[in-house]
């Protein structure tokens, strides 16, 4: 019988080739995914859902990251919390649901039973020595940066994360997330490995063949162009562009609108980019016909055309906010070549379906978008299996972001695999 050598991820690290895509190990082994799920997902932050979909106390979410279940609920006190979804007596999972409403957490199995802020309240038959005060649930780091919750499963999470909530607190504030209502989620299964997905994100280069729909409100000019390669109208039409939204981000910064972009795509724990990016022309909204697709405007904002403030954190999520509604996409690794894509449409709270948006307008552009990305990163599973798959170059105009995704990737494992 045929014996297979075991993968030599320290190797297949050290040797990847800058501006490339990766080996196919990394794609599509069993043993780099279980890595990905202890290293970059054990040990970041990553974004793990809304505030806006707990509204109410006792609300909660349950989020699963390989064998790690997380319970996100928020407590009496109005604030979130996050705990392992076991049971401290003999470790029964406390909740199934995907969501839910609490007065208190009750295990199945012996019922004992937690508070929404995880204290253990009662345990039956455990004797007069029992300490219940050290039997709590036990907590899982997070962080609520503008309404967006990030967890983090190490005991000790990276403080780098500092800055990055700084940038995007201040460019999400006038959308007001913390107060937002959910109007749709759609889960999506892409059958194709989590990075797939996150580098057809990282890029626009695809867009003008497969995104018909979300090509109505942005300029081609936004999203990377060789300079090179223009004609002369072409260059007169990209330099109108730019000198358009460097006016828009200027008018925008002085009615106090943070817009500029902050950019810390790799180097660091928690790398993340933000950017309030400019529509072409009068258009308002990531809609089918480019104007806003909800009367009421999210939070504070008094005007329709405030472009889409995009929002990339690594290693698992991307957001466009715009004046009347906000998109948000969260990614989970369900097995080597298979990923959750969840996608949330916020509102304004006080919106009403049916008088203030309409929820097929709502939601088509994105719905069109995603059903097309999954086919795309499909189509790259099933190529990057094959034996004649080797690493391809990426655009330096259109794909740098991909490229540096895929380097902070491979600085998170050089860096777990360099302690030893
Ligand atoms: S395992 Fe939860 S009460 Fe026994
Ligand atoms: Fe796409």
């Amino acid at each position: 019988m045929l014996m297979r050598a075991p993968l030599d991820i320290r190797s297949l690290v050290e040797a990847r080739r800058p501006g490339y895509t990766l080996e196919a190990p990394f794609y599509t082994s069993r043993e780099v995914f279980d890595l990905d799920l202890d290293v970059i997902f054990g040990r970041h932050w990553i974004f793990a859902g809304l505030e806006a979909e707990a509204p109410t106390p006792g609300d909660y979410r349950k989020i699963d990251i390989g064998a790690q279940s997380v319970i996100l609920v928020r407590g009496d006190d109005g604030d979130m919390r996050a705990f392992h979804n076991i049971c401290r007596h003999r470790g029964a999972q406390l909740v199934t649901a995907e969501r839910g409403r609490v007065i208190r957490f009750v295990c199945p199995y012996h019922q004992w039973t937690y508070k929404r802020d995880g204290e253990l309240i009662n345990a039956r038959q455990m004797g007069a020595d029992f300490d219940k005060s050290c039997h709590g649930l036990k907590p899982v780091h997070l962080r609520s940066i503008g309404g967006l919750l990030f967890i983090c499963l190490a005991e000790k999470a990276p403080d780098d994360v500092d800055e990055m909530a700084a940038a995007i607190e201040v460019r999400l504030a006038p959308h007001d997330l913390r107060n937002a209502k959910v109007a749709a989620q759609m889960d999506l299964v892409e059958h194709g490995n989590w990075k797939l997905t996150m580098e057809n994100n990282r890029e626009c280069y695809h867009c003008g063949a497969s995104h018909p729909e979300l090509l109505n409100s942005f300029s081609e000019y936004s999203v990377g162009f060789d300079p090179g390669a223009v004609s002369g109208r072409q260059q007169a039409e990209a330099n109108a562009y730019v000198e358009f939204a460097t006016k828009s981000v200027a008018d925008w910064e002085a009615c106090g609108i943070a817009s500029k972009p902050v950019e810390h795509l790799k180097g660091r724990a928690s790398a993340f980019r933000t950017e309030r990016l400019v529509l072409a022309g009068e258009n308002e909204s990531q809609t089918m016909d480019s104007k806003i697709a909800c009367n009421k405007l999210m939070g504070t904002i008094t005007q329709k055309k405030l472009g889409g403030l995009h929002i990339h954190t690594q290693p698992n999520s991307w957001h466009h906010a715009m004046s009347d509604h906000a998109i948000s996409f969260c990614v989970f690794p369900l097995s080597p070549d298979d990923t959750l894509v969840r996608t949330t449409w916020l509102v304004h709270k006080d919106a009403v379906e049916g008088t203030d948006y309409d929820l097929d307008n709502l939601t088509k552009v994105w719905k069109a978008t995603n059903s097309q990305d999954a086919a795309l990163v499909e189509r790259t599973h099933a190529g990057v299996k094959s034996s004649a798959y080797e690493p391809g170059p990426y655009s330096p105009f259109t794909e740098y972001q991909v490229d540096d995704f895929v380097t902070w990737y491979i600085e998170r494992l050089g860096a777990y695999l360099a302690e030893g």
